[in-house]
């Protein structure tokens, strides 16, 4: 039976813009799933922006208040896309008013807001779920299934990172990432989660760590409000201080004995979008990098010496998700598809009313590796991960 899904998105950027098509294309990407998104009203404080989505996507009304989304009794499922110093205040808004609740990360703008979200939403009896895009690449979900049948051993060894180039230019504008009153954290939250997510999905939980951090460029051309994106380039103007971090490294220790590393950083030459992870275990390795996405280095030695080493794989209808996409091998798919996927796997767990994953109990595991982190770039030592539950 069909079940139609009243959705209302705050924020109409970039992510805004894109959860809304990928709601859209759930109905012929996923049809047998029998759900129906409903776009109902979206909600930026730039009216022009708001106005757009509603013409260009559908969605039946629009408002510069995103109370009003929270308020509209079509809506069912609120799509937090907004800056992330608004997300626990619209956050407990749309769990008292029962509403279930897609939030992007880094979900708070510091472990502690993710803490009081994961509160609120688990107090509310609601569903969350959240923005961890990469996990639903088909060769990450190939890569998890490896781990799970033991075709890579014992883990032993874990590399993550996230090199992307949006601050390498100095003139690179200072958006709303760069001020820690609005984005919270830097790198630590922005690429940092992404990463954090990928290595507790795949290897499990950190145990205790050691990080550093540093900010490379102090200060960046300031941003025209309601304009471009923290890709924008600008130069000549007036300009503003950097106050969140451009990196973080760290050393990790897995409660499982594997033993990594963890790197992000948003002002780096030469990798343009690398969030990508090497793994070794006692009998096989694997390799992937989000730039080359539909591409899997794995080396799983079959016992013929003569021929052992890397082998690359494309993914293909075989491998999770792909064939929801398109029937081809090396057809490739890009980031869109991974925000479907996403959407979809959210409305499932709606239609279902049954909490799915990654959701705020997952952004609430990388917020504890994000206080670790914290400790110990001011400690200057080994931190151990705890708890932040409330
Ligand atoms: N998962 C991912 O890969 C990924 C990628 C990019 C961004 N994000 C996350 O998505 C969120 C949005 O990022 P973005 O890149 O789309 O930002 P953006 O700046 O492109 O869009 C944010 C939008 O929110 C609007 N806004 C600001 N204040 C508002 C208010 N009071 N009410 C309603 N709207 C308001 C802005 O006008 C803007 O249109 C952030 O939390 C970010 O961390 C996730």
């Amino acid at each position: 039976m069909t079940r139609t899904i009243g959705i209302g998105v705050i924020g109409m950027g970039w992510m805004g813009m894109l959860h809304s098509q990928s709601y859209q294309q759930i109905p012929y990407l996923f049809a047998d799933s029998d759900i129906e998104p409903h776009l109902v009203i979206c909600a930026d404080e730039v009216e022009a922006r708001a106005q757009k989505a509603k013409r260009i996507l559908g969605f039946e009304r629009y408002s510069t208040d995103w109370r009003d989304v929270i308020a509209d009794p079509d809506v069912q499922v609120v799509n937090i896309t907004a800056p992330n110093n608004l997300h626990v205040e619209i956050v407990k808004a749309a769990a008292a008013a029962g509403k279930h609740i897609m939030c992007e990360k880094p979900v708070g703008r510091n472990p502690q807001e993710t803490a009081e979200i994961e509160y609120a939403a688990r107090q509310a009896g609601v569903l969350s779920f959240v923005g961890f895009n990469y996990r639903w690449a088909p060769l990450v979900q190939y890569t998890q299934q490896l781990i799970q049948e033991g075709k890579l051993g014992k883990l032993t060894h874990y590399r993550g990172r996230f090199f992307a180039m949006y601050g390498s230019n100095p003139n690179s504008v200072l958006s709303w990432r760069f001020q820690e009153d609005v984005a919270g954290l830097g790198t630590l939250g922005d690429l940092m989660s992404h990463v954090g997510d990928m290595a507790h999905m795949l290897v499990g939980p950190v145990k205790r760590l050691v990080a550093s951090r540093e900010t490379f460029i102090q200060k960046r051309p300031l941003a025209t409000y309601g304009e471009g994106t923290h890709f924008t380039i600008s130069t000549g103007g007036p300009q503003g201080e950097v106050t969140n971090e451009d990196y973080v490294g760290a050393m990790v220790e897995f409660e499982n004995g594997t033993r990594g590393t963890f790197e992000v950083c948003r002002a780096i030459f030469g990798p343009k979008c690398e969030h990508a992870f090497e793994i070794n275990g006692t009998q096989g390795a694997v390799s992937w990098n989000f730039e080359k996405m539909n591409e899997l280095h794995a080396y799983l030695p079959d016992g013929t010496s003569g021929h052992d080493g890397y082998t690359q794989l494309y993914s293909g209808p075989e491998h999770p998700f792909h064939a929801s996409i398109n029937p081809g091998p090396a057809v490739a798919l890009g980031y869109n598809d991974l925000k479907v996927i996403e959407a979809h796997q959210f409305l499932k767990s709606v239609a279902e009313n049954k909490q799915g994953v990654p959701g705020f109990a997952e952004a609430l595991a990388v917020a504890e590796l994000q206080d670790a982190m914290i400790r110990s770039w001011e400690s200057g030592t080994w931190e151990d991960v705890k708890s932040l539950r409330k």
